[in-house]
């Protein structure tokens, strides 16, 4: 990989998720957001790889970043919290940039209420991890690396 624009994961965090450390512990954990993200660059720049890693509770700015990846990221991994249950708008915009997509969780949401088995977002991603508390994250990158590099 010779250019940014190849080596870039924009790892992107959905409403809620900058509670994370003090929300619902037993569920989430007592990490922060920002330790994952430190955890996330840290792994991704063992994997030679890029990490960009935002939160937002806003859906139309998470619809803007992704937008704009096209040309500055060449994936996604994505946990957009309940937006994943509700947002077509998501689910449009990965459509229209076309890049590997990962969706991420941190719970196993299928063990959880009925509202949260269905997303929007796995009918377009390149594949789900969820259930494995911050190393959903880990995994997705090493998952993004093995997808942007398969020989490695
Ligand atoms: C979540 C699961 C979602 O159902 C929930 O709305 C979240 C977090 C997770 O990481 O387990 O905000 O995406």
């Amino acid at each position: 990989m010779s250019s940014a624009a190849t080596s870039t994961i924009l790892v992107l965090n959905g409403p809620n998720l900058n509670m994370l450390g003090t929300r619902e512990p037993e569920i989430y954990g007592t990490q922060t957001l920002d330790e994952v993200g430190i955890l996330v660059a840290g792994h991704a720049k063992s994997l030679g790889l890029t990490s960009d890693f935002r939160q937002s509770n806003h859906e139309g700015e998470l619809v803007t970043w992704i937008q704009q990846a096209l040309g500055t990221a060449s994936g996604i991994i994505i946990n957009a919290g309940a937006y994943t249950h509700t947002s077509i708008a998501l689910h449009d915009a990965f459509k229209s940039v076309n890049l590997p997509m990962i969706e991420v969780h941190l719970s196993n949401v299928y063990q959880r209420e009925d509202f949260r088995h269905k997303s929007y977002l796995s009918l377009v991603a390149s594949g789900v991890i969820c259930g494995f508390g911050i190393n959903s994250y880990l995994l997705a990158v090493d998952a993004m690396a093995k997808l942007l590099n398969p020989e490695t």
